[in-house]
């Protein structure tokens, strides 16, 4: 039995060999802008390094040369695994007779429940209530050792916790770009399921802080990413806490944002029959659930404020800057590590997320589902002001 460092060894170079011949998934052989974007690689040309992929990349293996650079970046992963420590601090638990351990992953956010299986554990209406209330309180739940679930068992899932959404959330704008490679993959049977492969053919790492689907005029209240296929090491997920955002900025800036909404627009591979979505939304944002205040802005999608407001331009910018600067600060975010088989359910609500486009020559293979809150009334985003 080869050692599991050789089996990714071996794995990792059989991926090389499929990103010149072909896509993870048939369905992109013969989409053309796939065809194009391929084209560098079989040229033996690196990532282009003015994406993060590309840019993460020639950081660790400065190459003229694709193949050389591939060499060298799985050199230096086998040697970054070479070893792994024994030691998992969590806490125990037992719910519906079954013995749970709760692994944090940072103190304020993340927290992977492991001793589940989500296929045939969630019968009883307790668990479903626990793992909500968990979620609720530490933003993102995580899980392990899910593979097994089929795509119809991971929508029973999601079900169990709201309404499942369309591929971006409901189904008042629900996008059909062509400039999306993500959304030429379809499911059969699950049109609610977007598959998001990921390479330097399909760079969509979506890197780059955001909210899900928040375009949306009522955004998904949840998501859930399962990985399928994931690399030796990179690609992780980072989750930001926005009630830290919140918390994190001065009182007299507080006091001028609760005052004001932002404009949230969509890129083109978000474009409805080449429409692009707009919402606007508060920028502090009540949780419907737990009633505290989030910082409800993400610079993926908002690039300034309602012109109802008439916020001067330089007051603007910087108030878009003080918000920036709580993005991914390292004391609200935690990562995420993936395996095949991990599942993380987040809220949308009260969460920024951004994957790490670090792991090119290897790939990742994810499947999303949203969930939508099933009270309705707590879709659209509002904010209650409170005294501070
Ligand atoms: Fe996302």
């Amino acid at each position: 039995m080869p050692s599991i460092l050789a089996r990714l060894a071996t794995k990792a170079k059989e991926n090389q060999e499929a990103i010149v011949s072909q896509p993870q998934d048939p369905q992109l052989a013969t989409n053309p802008l796939y065809v194009r974007h391929s084209a560098r690689a079989k040229a033996d040309k690196p990532p282009i390094r003015s994406s993060p992929l590309g840019a993460v990349a020639q950081v660790r293996f400065p190459s003229g040369s694709r193949r050389e650079m591939v060499e060298g970046i799985l050199a230096q992963d086998r040697d970054l695994v070479a070893g792994s420590f024994g030691t998992v601090y969590y806490k125990p638990v037992t719910v519906c007779g079954i013995e749970l351990k709760l692994e944090p992953v940072q103190p304020s956010i993340g927290t992977v429940v492991h001793g589940i299986d989500l296929a045939t554990d969630l019968e009883d209406s307790e668990m479903v209530t626990f793992l909500r209330e968990l979620w609720l309180q530490r933003r993102v739940i995580m899980f392990r050792g899910q593979d097994h679930l089929t795509r119809e068992q991971m929508v029973t899932f999601a079900q169990r916790f709201g309404e499942l959404g369309a591929q971006f959330g409901e189904r008042e704008h629900m996008p059909n770009s062509p400039h999306d490679l993500n959304q030429q993959v379809k499911v059969d049977g699950i049109p609610n399921m977007l598959v998001l492969p990921s390479d330097e053919t399909v760079p969509n790492a979506a890197s780059g802080w955001h909210a899900d689907a928040t375009w949306q005029a009522r955004p998904p209240m949840a998501s859930i990413l399962m990985c399928r296929e994931a690399p030796p090491v990179g690609g992780d997920t980072c989750f930001c806490d926005c009630y830290g955002m919140w918390e994190g900025l001065p009182l007299e800036i507080k006091e001028r944002l609760e005052r004001l909404t932002a404009v949230h627009i969509g890129s083109v591979g978000h474009q409805m029959n080449g429409v692009t979505p707009v919402a606007v939304h508060p920028v502090a944002r009540t949780h419907p659930e737990t009633g505290r205040t989030t910082l409800y802005v993400q610079q993926g999608f908002v690039r300034r404020f309602a012109e109802e407001h008439g916020v001067p331009e330089d007051e603007e910018k910087a108030l878009l800057w003080r918000m920036k600067l709580q993005e991914g600060r390292p004391e609200y975010t935690c990562r995420f590590r993936w395996e095949p088989g991990s599942i993380a359910m987040w809220d949308n609500r009260c969460v920024l997320h951004t994957a790490s486009a670090d792991f090119w020559p290897h790939r990742r293979l994810m499947e999303r589902l949203t969930i939508l809150d099933y009270d309705e009334s707590r879709r659209t985003p509002y904010y209650a002001p409170v005294e501070y």
